[in-house]
Protein backbone atom coordinates (compact mmCIF):
# COMPACT_ATOMS: atom_id res chain seq x y z
CA UNK A 1 0.00 0.00 0.00
CA UNK A 2 1.25 3.59 -0.94
CA UNK A 3 -0.54 5.64 1.71
CA UNK A 4 1.41 6.69 5.34
CA UNK A 5 1.49 4.08 8.07
CA UNK A 6 -0.25 1.31 6.20
CA UNK A 7 -1.10 -1.86 8.37
CA UNK A 8 0.33 -5.27 7.18
CA UNK A 9 -1.87 -8.05 6.66
CA UNK A 10 -2.53 -10.47 9.65
CA UNK A 11 -1.19 -13.95 9.73
CA UNK A 12 -3.37 -15.82 12.26
CA UNK A 13 -1.28 -18.05 14.62
CA UNK A 14 -1.88 -19.48 18.15
CA UNK A 15 -0.48 -17.63 21.19
CA UNK A 16 1.75 -20.05 23.24
CA UNK A 17 4.57 -19.92 25.35
CA UNK A 18 6.42 -22.24 21.84
CA UNK A 19 10.17 -22.66 23.55
CA UNK A 20 12.98 -24.93 22.25
CA UNK A 21 15.02 -26.67 24.76
CA UNK A 22 18.95 -25.51 23.77
CA UNK A 23 21.89 -26.07 25.50
CA UNK A 24 23.20 -22.73 27.12
CA UNK A 25 26.51 -24.13 28.00
CA UNK A 26 28.52 -25.16 25.27
CA UNK A 27 27.66 -23.20 21.63
CA UNK A 28 29.00 -23.70 18.08
CA UNK A 29 30.37 -20.23 18.97
CA UNK A 30 31.57 -20.99 22.60
CA UNK A 31 33.88 -24.24 20.95
CA UNK A 32 35.01 -22.30 18.11
CA UNK A 33 36.47 -19.61 20.40
CA UNK A 34 37.99 -22.58 22.31
CA UNK A 35 39.50 -24.39 19.55
CA UNK A 36 40.56 -20.73 17.75
CA UNK A 37 42.20 -21.84 14.29
CA UNK A 38 43.98 -19.96 12.50
CA UNK A 39 40.96 -18.95 10.50
CA UNK A 40 39.24 -17.87 13.24
CA UNK A 41 42.26 -15.22 14.83
CA UNK A 42 42.50 -13.92 11.56
CA UNK A 43 38.71 -13.24 11.37
CA UNK A 44 38.92 -11.78 14.84
CA UNK A 45 42.19 -9.64 14.36
CA UNK A 46 40.51 -8.07 10.96
CA UNK A 47 37.25 -7.09 12.17
CA UNK A 48 39.00 -5.84 15.64
CA UNK A 49 41.39 -3.13 13.50
CA UNK A 50 38.45 -2.90 11.28
CA UNK A 51 38.06 1.38 10.82
CA UNK A 52 34.40 0.72 10.66
CA UNK A 53 33.51 -1.38 13.31
CA UNK A 54 34.72 0.01 16.08
CA UNK A 55 34.84 -2.63 18.42
CA UNK A 56 37.21 -2.06 21.29
CA UNK A 57 38.88 -5.67 22.19
CA UNK A 58 37.45 -5.44 25.79
CA UNK A 59 33.80 -4.90 24.70
CA UNK A 60 33.79 -8.22 23.03
CA UNK A 61 35.14 -11.51 23.93
CA UNK A 62 36.03 -14.39 21.78
CA UNK A 63 33.00 -16.17 21.95
CA UNK A 64 31.36 -13.19 20.64
CA UNK A 65 33.93 -12.72 17.81
CA UNK A 66 33.32 -16.66 16.94
CA UNK A 67 29.20 -15.88 17.08
CA UNK A 68 29.61 -13.22 14.42
CA UNK A 69 32.42 -15.87 12.40
CA UNK A 70 29.67 -18.58 12.96
CA UNK A 71 27.39 -15.63 10.69
CA UNK A 72 29.37 -14.79 7.96
CA UNK A 73 30.56 -18.91 7.70
CA UNK A 74 26.12 -19.32 7.56
CA UNK A 75 25.88 -16.84 5.33
CA UNK A 76 23.97 -13.95 7.01
CA UNK A 77 27.01 -11.25 6.81
CA UNK A 78 29.54 -10.47 3.76
CA UNK A 79 31.23 -7.23 5.40
CA UNK A 80 30.71 -5.38 8.80
CA UNK A 81 29.44 -1.80 8.91
CA UNK A 82 29.59 0.86 11.24
CA UNK A 83 27.72 1.52 14.79
CA UNK A 84 23.93 2.49 14.88
CA UNK A 85 23.75 2.44 19.30
CA UNK A 86 25.07 1.80 21.69
CA UNK A 87 22.78 1.20 24.48
CA UNK A 88 23.27 -0.59 28.04
CA UNK A 89 22.90 -3.94 27.32
CA UNK A 90 23.27 -4.31 23.60
CA UNK A 91 25.04 -2.40 20.49
CA UNK A 92 23.59 -2.26 16.94
CA UNK A 93 25.56 -2.38 13.74
CA UNK A 94 24.77 -2.66 10.33
CA UNK A 95 25.94 -5.27 8.23
CA UNK A 96 26.30 -6.03 4.54
CA UNK A 97 24.38 -9.48 4.02
CA UNK A 98 24.81 -9.92 -0.20
CA UNK A 99 23.57 -6.50 -1.47
CA UNK A 100 20.94 -5.99 1.44
CA UNK A 101 21.69 -4.21 4.63
CA UNK A 102 21.36 -5.97 7.91
CA UNK A 103 21.62 -4.33 11.60
CA UNK A 104 23.72 -6.51 13.76
CA UNK A 105 22.63 -6.26 17.31
CA UNK A 106 25.07 -7.56 20.01
CA UNK A 107 24.48 -8.35 23.62
CA UNK A 108 27.04 -7.39 25.53
CA UNK A 109 27.21 -10.53 28.60
CA UNK A 110 29.05 -8.70 31.29
CA UNK A 111 27.14 -5.38 31.03
CA UNK A 112 23.82 -7.11 31.37
CA UNK A 113 21.67 -4.98 34.11
CA UNK A 114 19.91 -7.60 35.75
CA UNK A 115 17.79 -5.77 37.84
CA UNK A 116 16.35 -4.79 34.72
CA UNK A 117 16.08 -7.55 32.82
CA UNK A 118 14.60 -9.58 36.26
CA UNK A 119 11.22 -7.57 36.28
CA UNK A 120 10.27 -9.72 33.05
CA UNK A 121 12.45 -12.68 33.33
CA UNK A 122 10.63 -13.29 36.84
CA UNK A 123 7.14 -15.15 36.12
CA UNK A 124 8.16 -15.89 32.03
CA UNK A 125 7.88 -19.75 31.89
CA UNK A 126 10.61 -19.83 28.95
CA UNK A 127 13.04 -18.40 30.79
CA UNK A 128 12.64 -20.80 34.29
CA UNK A 129 14.56 -23.79 33.21
CA UNK A 130 17.89 -22.42 32.38
CA UNK A 131 19.25 -21.54 35.51
CA UNK A 132 20.31 -18.13 36.85
CA UNK A 133 23.97 -18.02 35.22
CA UNK A 134 24.53 -14.22 33.32
CA UNK A 135 25.37 -16.14 30.02
CA UNK A 136 22.41 -18.56 30.15
CA UNK A 137 20.25 -15.27 30.48
CA UNK A 138 21.71 -13.72 27.48
CA UNK A 139 21.60 -15.98 25.56
CA UNK A 140 17.73 -17.10 26.25
CA UNK A 141 16.77 -13.13 25.87
CA UNK A 142 17.99 -13.21 22.69
CA UNK A 143 16.58 -16.00 21.39
CA UNK A 144 12.98 -14.44 23.16
CA UNK A 145 14.09 -11.31 21.05
CA UNK A 146 14.00 -13.51 18.08
CA UNK A 147 11.08 -15.43 18.64
CA UNK A 148 9.08 -12.51 19.89
CA UNK A 149 10.20 -10.27 16.70
CA UNK A 150 8.84 -13.17 14.65
CA UNK A 151 5.64 -14.12 16.37
CA UNK A 152 4.48 -9.70 16.03
CA UNK A 153 5.07 -10.20 12.30
CA UNK A 154 2.94 -13.06 12.05
CA UNK A 155 0.33 -10.90 13.99
CA UNK A 156 0.86 -8.22 11.53
CA UNK A 157 2.64 -6.00 13.46
CA UNK A 158 5.54 -4.14 11.14
CA UNK A 159 8.93 -5.29 12.94
CA UNK A 160 12.09 -5.98 11.54
CA UNK A 161 12.16 -9.34 10.04
CA UNK A 162 14.61 -11.53 12.44
CA UNK A 163 17.18 -13.32 9.91
CA UNK A 164 19.66 -15.43 12.35
CA UNK A 165 20.61 -15.25 16.21
CA UNK A 166 23.89 -16.57 17.37
CA UNK A 167 24.74 -17.07 20.84
CA UNK A 168 24.14 -13.31 21.96
CA UNK A 169 23.89 -11.85 18.67
CA UNK A 170 20.88 -11.04 17.00
CA UNK A 171 20.55 -10.65 12.78
CA UNK A 172 17.68 -8.55 11.43
CA UNK A 173 16.29 -6.72 8.56
CA UNK A 174 17.78 -3.05 8.96
CA UNK A 175 15.40 -0.26 9.20
CA UNK A 176 16.88 2.87 7.52
CA UNK A 177 18.53 4.31 4.51
CA UNK A 178 22.28 4.57 3.17
CA UNK A 179 21.75 7.70 4.95
CA UNK A 180 21.38 6.36 7.81
CA UNK A 181 19.30 4.40 10.17
CA UNK A 182 15.12 5.21 10.57
CA UNK A 183 14.65 7.95 13.40
CA UNK A 184 12.61 7.08 16.46
CA UNK A 185 8.83 8.33 16.64
CA UNK A 186 10.40 11.01 19.46
CA UNK A 187 13.31 11.87 17.49
CA UNK A 188 11.01 13.28 14.65
CA UNK A 189 8.17 15.71 14.00
CA UNK A 190 5.42 13.77 13.53
CA UNK A 191 2.82 13.71 10.33
CA UNK A 192 -0.19 13.15 10.79
CA UNK A 193 -0.41 12.20 14.64
CA UNK A 194 -3.80 10.92 14.67
CA UNK A 195 -3.47 8.44 11.89
CA UNK A 196 0.04 7.19 13.59
CA UNK A 197 -1.88 6.84 16.62
CA UNK A 198 -4.33 4.60 15.44
CA UNK A 199 -1.38 2.47 13.34
CA UNK A 200 0.35 1.68 16.71
CA UNK A 201 -3.22 1.44 19.02
CA UNK A 202 -3.70 -1.64 16.51
CA UNK A 203 -0.02 -2.47 17.02
CA UNK A 204 -0.61 -2.81 20.39
CA UNK A 205 -4.22 -4.93 19.83
CA UNK A 206 -2.64 -7.44 17.44
CA UNK A 207 0.05 -8.26 19.92
CA UNK A 208 -1.84 -8.53 22.45
CA UNK A 209 -4.45 -10.65 20.57
CA UNK A 210 -1.57 -12.70 19.56
CA UNK A 211 -0.96 -13.02 23.51
CA UNK A 212 2.67 -10.32 23.63
CA UNK A 213 2.71 -7.55 25.69
CA UNK A 214 5.50 -5.40 24.71
CA UNK A 215 6.55 -4.61 27.88
CA UNK A 216 8.81 -1.57 26.80
CA UNK A 217 6.62 0.37 24.20
CA UNK A 218 7.17 4.16 23.93
CA UNK A 219 8.53 6.33 21.29
CA UNK A 220 11.74 5.23 21.81
CA UNK A 221 11.15 1.45 20.34
CA UNK A 222 9.03 2.92 17.45
CA UNK A 223 10.74 3.66 14.38
CA UNK A 224 9.22 5.85 11.20
CA UNK A 225 10.77 4.13 7.76
CA UNK A 226 8.95 5.04 4.19
CA UNK A 227 5.80 6.48 5.97
CA UNK A 228 5.28 3.50 7.98
CA UNK A 229 5.48 2.81 11.97
CA UNK A 230 7.67 -0.54 12.98
CA UNK A 231 7.96 -1.63 16.42
CA UNK A 232 11.68 -2.73 17.56
CA UNK A 233 12.89 -4.25 20.72
CA UNK A 234 11.27 -7.03 21.18
CA UNK A 235 13.54 -8.47 24.16
CA UNK A 236 11.43 -8.34 26.93
CA UNK A 237 8.01 -8.67 25.53
CA UNK A 238 6.49 -11.29 27.66
CA UNK A 239 3.16 -13.38 27.39
CA UNK A 240 -0.13 -12.72 28.39
CA UNK A 241 0.69 -15.48 31.00
CA UNK A 242 3.28 -13.87 32.94
CA UNK A 243 2.09 -12.69 36.24
CA UNK A 244 2.82 -8.55 34.97
CA UNK A 245 1.66 -8.95 31.66
CA UNK A 246 -0.77 -6.33 32.66
CA UNK A 247 0.99 -4.21 34.32
CA UNK A 248 3.07 -4.38 31.61
CA UNK A 249 0.19 -3.77 28.74
CA UNK A 250 -1.05 -0.76 31.19
CA UNK A 251 2.61 0.82 31.36
CA UNK A 252 2.87 0.44 27.38
CA UNK A 253 -1.04 2.18 26.95
CA UNK A 254 0.25 4.90 29.41
CA UNK A 255 4.07 5.82 27.33
CA UNK A 256 2.14 5.57 23.96
CA UNK A 257 -1.28 7.52 25.03
CA UNK A 258 1.02 10.04 26.39
CA UNK A 259 3.45 10.69 23.92
CA UNK A 260 0.41 11.20 21.00
CA UNK A 261 -1.64 13.21 23.39
CA UNK A 262 1.21 15.42 23.87
CA UNK A 263 1.18 15.37 19.64
CA UNK A 264 -2.32 16.87 19.95
CA UNK A 265 -4.46 13.58 19.79
CA UNK A 266 -7.78 13.00 21.71
CA UNK A 267 -6.55 10.23 24.09
CA UNK A 268 -5.62 8.69 27.36
CA UNK A 269 -3.73 5.94 28.81
CA UNK A 270 -7.27 4.65 29.94
CA UNK A 271 -8.94 4.83 26.41
CA UNK A 272 -6.05 3.20 24.84
CA UNK A 273 -5.74 0.62 27.50
CA UNK A 274 -9.95 0.02 27.22
CA UNK A 275 -9.33 -0.62 23.45
CA UNK A 276 -7.21 -2.95 23.47
CA UNK A 277 -8.66 -5.12 26.20
CA UNK A 278 -12.19 -4.04 24.45
CA UNK A 279 -11.17 -5.48 21.02
CA UNK A 280 -8.53 -8.64 21.76
CA UNK A 281 -8.89 -11.82 23.17
CA UNK A 282 -5.51 -13.05 23.63
CA UNK A 283 -6.58 -15.94 25.79
CA UNK A 284 -9.43 -17.22 22.92
CA UNK A 285 -7.06 -19.82 21.28
CA UNK A 286 -5.56 -22.00 23.70
N1 LIG B 1 16.62 -3.24 12.84
C1 LIG B 1 17.06 -2.00 13.05
N2 LIG B 1 17.24 -1.14 12.02
C2 LIG B 1 17.69 0.12 12.23
N3 LIG B 1 17.99 0.62 13.45
C3 LIG B 1 17.82 -0.19 14.52
C4 LIG B 1 17.36 -1.53 14.38
N4 LIG B 1 17.29 -2.08 15.61
C5 LIG B 1 17.71 -1.14 16.47
N5 LIG B 1 18.02 0.00 15.83
C6 LIG B 1 18.50 1.25 16.43
O1 LIG B 1 19.28 0.95 17.57
C7 LIG B 1 18.68 1.49 18.76
C8 LIG B 1 18.79 0.48 19.89
O2 LIG B 1 18.14 -0.72 19.55
P1 LIG B 1 17.13 -1.42 20.54
O3 LIG B 1 16.72 -2.70 19.91
O4 LIG B 1 16.04 -0.47 20.90
O5 LIG B 1 18.06 -1.76 21.78
P2 LIG B 1 18.20 -1.14 23.24
O6 LIG B 1 17.20 -0.01 23.38
O7 LIG B 1 17.89 -2.29 24.12
O8 LIG B 1 19.61 -0.70 23.32
C9 LIG B 1 17.24 1.79 18.36
O9 LIG B 1 16.70 2.85 19.08
C10 LIG B 1 17.34 2.12 16.88
O10 LIG B 1 17.69 3.47 16.70
MG1 LIG C 1 15.33 0.36 22.63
Amino acid sequence: MDGEYGLLDTDETAPGDEWEEIDYTDTEADRIARERDREFSQFRDRITDADQFKVEASVFDDATFAALYKLVQDGHIDAFGGPISTGKEANVYTALAGDQTVAVKIYRINASDFRDMGEYMEGDPRFESIGGDKKSIVLAWVRAEFANLDRARRAGVRVPTPVAVERNVLVMEYLGTAEGRARRLGEVTVENPDTAYEVLREYVRRLYDAGLVHGDLSEYNVVVEASQLYVIDLGQAVTVHHPNSDEFLERDCRNVANFFHRQGVDTSPDQLLAYVREHADPRSEE
